[in-house]
């Protein structure tokens, strides 16, 4: 009998549940006696409710109730803030009075018997604006600094940093490139839309709610209604994607609450795709300016990177656009600095990779500037410029595969074959290009919990409040329970996604794995010592045969003097190659090679599930993805899937090929990994600007590289 479950290619635990339609997500619990809700939403941007009439929408069949800022209960909204919530500001506060912050703000909430019934009496709500001036057009803005020295740039990072004298070493570098780099607004777009089921019996409150973090959705709205968090439970087992727009809890949740509260029923909320590009947040516009001077022989002298991002008018969300540009190249005399630009819009929120995607993307971009301005190989150029420790920290790294990565995903490219010349390289009329990019992500470890419980029968139930928002957590978890308890992975039930289980931290930032599998790992071995302990030397199956009771253990990881001392993160390295139609301008995809140091790697199969996923994320940033916005309102004119596009079967290429660099770093956390679905995401939109530019002499540097950018 094989114990071994880690570093397994084990298949989805819960794959059948998924193909047969029996995993359910948040807009399919089955709720007795259930309303539904529906949103009116503002038209202006910015300015406040000169009136509103709801007695169209409150005669309309099956209308249960209809709430305005006028009637809605005034709710405390007590201080409260996730660990994803930005710093500086205060939440939306909904229907609570009548000011107007953004477009598409929610102005009222329709409660009715069916759907249709809903969706039809909120089209009858009648609103009349008094508006106000709103900035609404990103490229006219001033960035101002934040008005917080705490931002996520970096524990205790400045907005504005500076080592040596970048601006004296720009000047004397007698290499330079000063390039300014661009990437739209970007939303989410998940498969599953956004839903909330909210049921209320007395004061407990139940939320089966589509999320990245149930612990903070109780904590939240809890806060929001000024109840105890104990009282509300949520519940949240699968989570059809989210990419970040699930990690924090947003003002439908407390519509759905508030709407059942007043309907005294429960009550069903669910976004439509349109809807979440108004209510659910998205990458912010960022404006980088990126300056790179270098020696003759290709030592990086002066790096400067000067950034700034969208953010709201009532919240200061910032993301670390600038974290790894402080360590990723060495180079003594480096400025940073981050800024942000108050819009009249929804707050931003982290999606994928949020900050080292758009960062490292201006940064990898401008390295390959100026590789070709120095006329050395972009690989060669990184080498010479590899740091000996983490340099803005100064602190050694706990490992750091770029090396390996550079090396083992160039040979299985073929990168030695490219010629440098750009627009060399033909198949038939296609011009092709090779480019490749760097790619890093902080390895992130939070305080986690989860509970093993043994049973006579020779079965484990092992639990979490964690979620799988696809990467698939159920699955390496119990891979990681199995081998823990030394039982075969048959019978060990998992369970996640309850905030009647064991706390966990948010599933994001690539650290679920760091963070709840130490914390399973921690369980499940506690209580296997506990049963073999008074079993006399037999073994695991015969030692819960003999128990008379189920035997448990809780157990709580955190973070602690392990790896005190040193830079941790997960290092890559991302080669691509495009062909670009040279009439139509049109790129397609054909070859991505990545090669990745994450630590160790917990199951091979879905850890190559989430680089394909990164890689094609990263297509969709590259060449398609762009929230337009109507500089005049706000209005996103592309809100769908019809217009806004996302890379489907036939953008995937042919070639996706993940490379794990074998790592054994003890300074990480008890399981020894890094993390892996963000930095999938990192390096791949450089890489296919690079290789673009190889392809047609074409430097984009506003994204998405569209069609009629290379005519
Ligand atoms: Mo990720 S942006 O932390 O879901």
């Amino acid at each position: 009998m094989s114990t071994t479950f880690i570093g397994q290619p084990v298949s989805r635990v819960d794959g059948r549940q998924k193909v047969t339609g029996r995993a359910t997500y948040a807009a399919e619990f089955q709720v007795p006696n259930l309303a539904h809700a529906a949103v009116a939403r503002s038209t202006i941007a910015r300015g406040r409710i000169s009136s509103i009439d709801t007695s169209a929408a409150e005669r309309s069949r099956g209308v249960v109730a209809v709430l305005t800022h006028r009637n809605a209960p005034r709710l405390p909204y007590r201080a409260h803030k996730g660990a994803v919530d930005p710093v500086t500001g205060e939440r939306l506060h909904v229907l609570q009075d009548g000011r107007v912050h953004h477009q598409g703000q929610p102005v009222a909430l329709v409660v009715a018997e069916t759907l249709e019934q809903a969706q039809h009496a909120a089209t009858l709500v009648r609103v009349s604006y008094a508006a106000e001036p709103a900035k609404t057009d990103v490229s006219s803005t001033e960035p101002v600094l934040p008005t917080h020295e705490k931002t996520d740039q970096g524990a205790g990072t400045p907005p504005e940093t500076r080592r040596g004298d970048p601006e004296a070493a720009l000047r004397a570098a007698p290499t330079k490139v000063d390039q300014r780099y661009v990437i739209p607004r970007e939303n989410h777009n998940p498969i599953e839309l956004h839903a909330t089921i909210a049921a209320w019996d007395g004061d407990k409150l139940t939320l089966w709610d589509k999320s990245q973090w149930v612990n903070n959705v109780a904590e939240e709205i809890a806060a929001v209604f000024g109840i105890d968090a104990k009282d509300v439970r949520v519940v949240s087992p699968f989570v059809g994607g989210a990419f970040g727009s699930a990690l924090r809890t947003w003002p439908h949740v407390t519509l759905a609450a508030l709407g059942a509260r007043v309907a005294r029923r429960p009550v069903k909320l669910m976004l439509s795709r349109r809807e979440m590009y108004y209510g659910t947040g998205h990458r912010p516009y960022t404006d980088q300016r990126v300056a790179l001077g270098a020696t003759a022989d290709g030592k990086l002298a002066a790096v400067v990177h000067d950034a700034w991002q969208e953010t709201s008018t009532y919240e200061e969300y910032s993301e670390s656009l600038l974290n790894a540009t402080r360590f990723l190249h060495s180079c003594p005399n480096v400025y940073t600095r981050h800024r942000i630009a108050r819009l009249s819009v929804h707050t931003p929120t982290y999606m994928r990779a949020p900050g080292e995607s758009s960062g490292v993307f201006a940064l990898e971009c401008a390295m390959d500037e100026l590789a070709i301005a120095l006329r050395i190989d972009p690989v060669e150029l990184r080498l010479r410029n590899e740091p000996q420790q983490d340099e803005f920290q100064k602190l050694p790294f706990s490992s750091r595969a770029t090396r390996e990565a550079y090396r083992l995903a160039g040979e299985r490219f073929g990168w030695r074959r490219r010629n440098p010349v750009p627009g060399s390289m033909r198949d038939g009329r296609w011009l092709i290009g090779w480019g490749m990019a760097s790619a890093t992500y902080p390895m992130n470890f939070a305080p986690a919990s989860a509970r093993a419980r043994l049973l006579p029968d020779g079965t484990a139930e092992v639990s979490t409040a964690a979620s799988d928002m696809g990467p698939g957590t159920w699955t390496s978890m119990t891979q990681v329970a199995a081998e823990a308890l030394g039982l075969p992975i048959e019978r060990v039930r998992f369970s996640l996604g309850d905030t009647e289980l064991p706390k966990a931290p948010v599933h994001g930032g690539s650290m679920t794995m760091a963070s709840v599998g130490s914390a399973v790992q921690a369980a499940c071995r506690k209580v296997r010592a506990t049963a073999l302990a008074g079993a006399d030397g037999a073994d695991m199956v015969e030692a819960m045969r003999r128990l008379d009771r189920p035997l448990e253990a809780l157990e709580e990881v955190q973070p602690g003097e392990q790896g005190k001392g040193y830079s941790k993160h997960a290092f890559g390295a991302v080669f691509v190659e495009v062909a670009v139609d040279p009439d139509l301008g049109e790129t397609r995809v054909r070859r991505i090679v990545g090669a990745y140091g994450a630590g160790r790697v917990v199951n091979p199969k879905l850890a190559r599930s989430q680089c394909i996923g990164g890689m094609i994320g990263g297509i969709g940033m590259a060449l398609m993805e762009h929230s337009v916005v109507d500089t005049r309102n706000g209005r996103v004119p592309n809100a769908n899937l019809a217009e806004y596009a996302v890379p489907v079967h036939a953008d995937a290429p042919p070639v996706m090929d993940v490379i794990f660099v074998a790592e054994e770093d003890p300074h990480l956390n008890p399981l020894g990994v890094k993390g892996l679905g963000e930095i999938a995401m990192v390096g791949v939109a450089p890489a296919i600007i690079n290789a673009i530019h190889h392809a047609t002499g074409k430097r984009i540097r506003e994204l998405p590289a569209m069609p009629d950018k290379l005519l």
